[in-house]
């Protein structure tokens, strides 16, 4: 990665675009999917490069910025509970030094040369609530969401035996936060009895919790094991403790349960002794934790240091380095994806890190096998940074016998045997065989029905391999006669046999009516879901829905695809010169096209209906948004303006129609006084999107 004093303002800009689009899409899928995308260490990575960038190119901070975001947009389906007083994030460090620069940035800011007493306690890997006590007694929990707004969980909160409904001598108003998370053990229990029931595991606890906690049915809450500790507060009527240290006492005696390793520190040496210690004793404690938060113990001084957008002034999270251990590479093969893209796997001797027990990783590509030299039978360190796919860190070159093999990157798929071919300037070899390779054959038909797609619940991942295995569903359209063939048979003349799915093994009347129901409902399909059915290469839900809107009917899209017209792809806000490329490739070849045309005899690809509504203030109007906004997020204030016609735009210029202005604005709102454009605050923009 380049050296941030080396960047040109442009490689900056882009390289904050590309942050932002990745950060996002691995709040979406830890956040709403509870799945992570990237694993932790990776994205703290980019989440601490994102900010040396913005520091080094503040002009160049976007309106998207992943800096300006805490946690995640709310889960449909729970109702919104909005935050009497935010639920704040903590600002990441990663090593001592930059313990020692927060320090000493607290103590600037309060001008007081002396140490500082911190309450140094364990960050711990779970998921934040808050729970609102009336009087005495429990009335309301809540997610942090986005910090501002939050999901109910109140009824999920209770299964916690650990919560205590009612307590004693409380401020008539009191609001307990802290984190609800899954103990090891009871994760480990959990996955073996999913594992045995053929259920989908959980990566880690924490994704455990979070699955666990946002469940609809409080009664699935109830069934696994959740505890919690209590650690902050949010709204309070009145707060009779002056310290952090203090405030724990009081947890106590409601009879919250409190983290048994939160110690009082009075300096930074105490803090890194104690920063060690834990690290030490991490593996053996029967929950995860990523880190310790360091607080100002004195709430006096709390209050002095007050906020920054996001975050306190008076603390910060020092996580600890990614978990790693050393095991050897017994085998490297190659899984073959949807697009035909042959991932390189490590097969290891099964090793436990940091409590969880590790047996493959991913060694992404080509090159990364070369540029690490890896060989099969070399000892190596695997790194799982808290979750989803362990990574081969390092070879231990000294632990070479000479018995080690290099392993030939194949040039066809092992899978079909067809050619794979690697693209100049692509880090991936793929598979040519297309549909004919029974592996992107398959992910094709298990992407084609997944949640984002045509969502036919019915269709499993290992069922979708069974009715492939056995010629039931081989593409796409089959699924849309499987009902037809099914009965097939019964028809006294037909010398055809029907496949009656009912009489295999492990399906029955029932089952089979419910998939058969499933498919039909899906027979009507929105344009931005049928697009991404499709599986084109880079093409994902959101280019799904800009291709959806700027087409609005399959029809003009196909019509265009077929004939390449790259030119009006690339014209489009949004599509790039790689993308339009794979499109029409997509669409250049014979068996793509014979499987839309048959899937469109099945099914009916709704025009696209834009709820965009025109006939407002904001229509067509450029509108940017600056400082900090107190009512809403973001986030929402973008997506408002949007649903409004409006465009979002990053910077002001003489083309912006309204600057909306919140506390601390910068240059921006400057630029605009100069430019003699439209100032609004946030109330006067709320009055005109009302
Ligand atoms: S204090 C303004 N204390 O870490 C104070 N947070 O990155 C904000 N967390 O959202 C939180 N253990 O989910 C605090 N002892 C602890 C914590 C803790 C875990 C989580 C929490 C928070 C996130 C901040």
């Amino acid at each position: 990665m380049k050296d941030i004093n080396q960047l040109t303002p442009l490689e900056a800009a882009i390289e904050l675009e590309y942050l932002a689009k990745e950060l996002a899409k691995a709040d979406a899928a830890y956040y709403q999917n509870d799945d992570p995308y990237l694993d932790d260490a990776e994205y703290d990575r980019l989440k601490h490069r994102n900010t040396e960038i913005e520091t080094k190119f503040p002009e160049l901070v976007r309106v998207d910025s992943p800096s300006k975001k805490v946690g995640s947009a709310i889960k449909s389906g729970f109702s919104k509970v909005s935050h009497s007083f935010p639920m704040l994030s903590l600002g990441d460090v990663f090593s001592i030094e930059e313990v020692e620069d927060f320090i000493m940035g607290v103590k600037r800011f309060l001008n007081s040369p002396a140490d500082i007493a911190f309450m140094s306690e364990p960050k711990i890997d779970g998921l934040s609530f808050s729970a609102r006590y009336e009087n005495g007694i429990f009335v309301k929990a809540a997610t942090r969401g986005d910090g501002i707004t939050g999901e109910d969980i109140t009824e999920n909160l209770k299964t916690i035996k650990q919560l205590p409904l009612k307590i004693e001598n409380a401020p008539a108003i009191l609001e307990v936060r802290g984190e609800v998370y899954m103990s090891k053990a009871d994760f480990f229990e959990l996955n073996e009895r999913y594992a045995n029931e053929g259920k989908k595991t959980f990566a880690n606890p924490r994704n455990a919790a979070a699955g666990s906690l946002r469940q609809l049915d409080a009664k699935i809450t109830a069934e696994r094991n959740l505890s919690l500790f209590a650690y902050t507060w949010g709204e309070v009527s009145q707060k009779p403790w002056k310290t952090q240290e203090e405030f724990f006492t009081y947890l106590k005696n409601w009879g919250f349960p409190v983290n048994p390793n939160n110690k009082l520190c009075q300096n930074i040496a105490e803090l890194e002794a104690n920063f060690a210690h834990l690290m030490e004793i991490r593996s053996s404690l029967p929950y995860d934790i990523d880190g310790m938060v360091y607080k100002v113990n004195s709430i006096e001084l709390q209050e002095r240091l007050g906020f920054l957008t996001r975050t306190p002034r008076w603390a910060i999270a020092h996580k600890f380095p990614a978990e790693q251990a050393i095991t050897k590479i017994n085998n490297i093969r190659i899984q073959v994806g949807r697009t035909g893209a042959l991932t390189p796997v490590a097969d290891l001797e099964p090793v436990n890190v940091g409590g969880v027990i590790v047996s493959h990783a991913t060694l992404h590509n080509e090159d990364e096998i070369k540029r690490k030299d890896i060989r099969i039978g070399d000892m190596v360190i695997v790194q799982r940074a808290g979750d989803v796919i362990p990574q081969v860190v390092q070879v231990i070159a000294e632990k070479r016998t000479g018995a080690e093999k290099e392993f030939e990157f194949p040039h066809n798929c092992p899978v079909c045997g067809a050619h794979a071919i690697r693209e100049e300037d692509e880090a991936v070899r793929r598979c040519t065989g297309g549909l004919s390779c029974p592996a992107q054959a398959i992910e094709r038909i298990i992407h084609f029905v997944s949640r984002d797609a045509f969502d036919i619940a019915g269709l499993g991942n290992k069922i979708v391999e069974d009715f492939y295995a056995e010629g039931i569903i081989k593409t796409p359209n089959d699924i849309f006669t499987l009902e037809e063939r099914n009965n097939g048979g019964d028809d006294l003349f037909s010398i055809e046999q029907g496949l009656h799915l009912e009489r295999k093994e492990g399906w029955g009347k029932k089952s089979v009516d419910n998939l058969f129901a499933a498919i039909r409902n899906k027979r009507k399909i929105s344009l931005p879901r049928f697009i991404y059915a499709l599986g084109i290469r880079q093409v994902g839900t959101a280019t799904a829905r800009i291709l959806a809107k700027n087409y609005g009917s399959f029809a003009k899209f196909m019509h265009d695809m077929i004939n390449k017209e790259t030119g009006k792809l690339v014209a489009i806000d949004g599509i790039g010169a790689a993308m339009a490329t794979d499109m029409v490739e997509f669409f250049a070849e014979e068996h793509n096209l014979d499987i839309i045309n048959k899937l469109l005899n099945h099914v009916d690809v709704e025009n696209f209906v834009d709820d965009t509504n025109y006939n407002t203030p904001l229509a067509s109007k450029t509108i940017v948004f600056t400082g900090t906004l107190e009512k809403m997020t973001r986030a929402e204030a973008k997506a408002k303006a949007l649903s409004l016609g409006a465009k979002v735009a990053g910077s002001v210029s003489k083309n912006t129609d309204f600057v909306v202005m919140g506390a601390d604005a910068g240059s921006k709102a400057t630029k605009a006084k100069e430019l003699g454009i439209n100032i609004l605050s946030e109330d006067e923009f709320l009055e005109l999107v009302k």
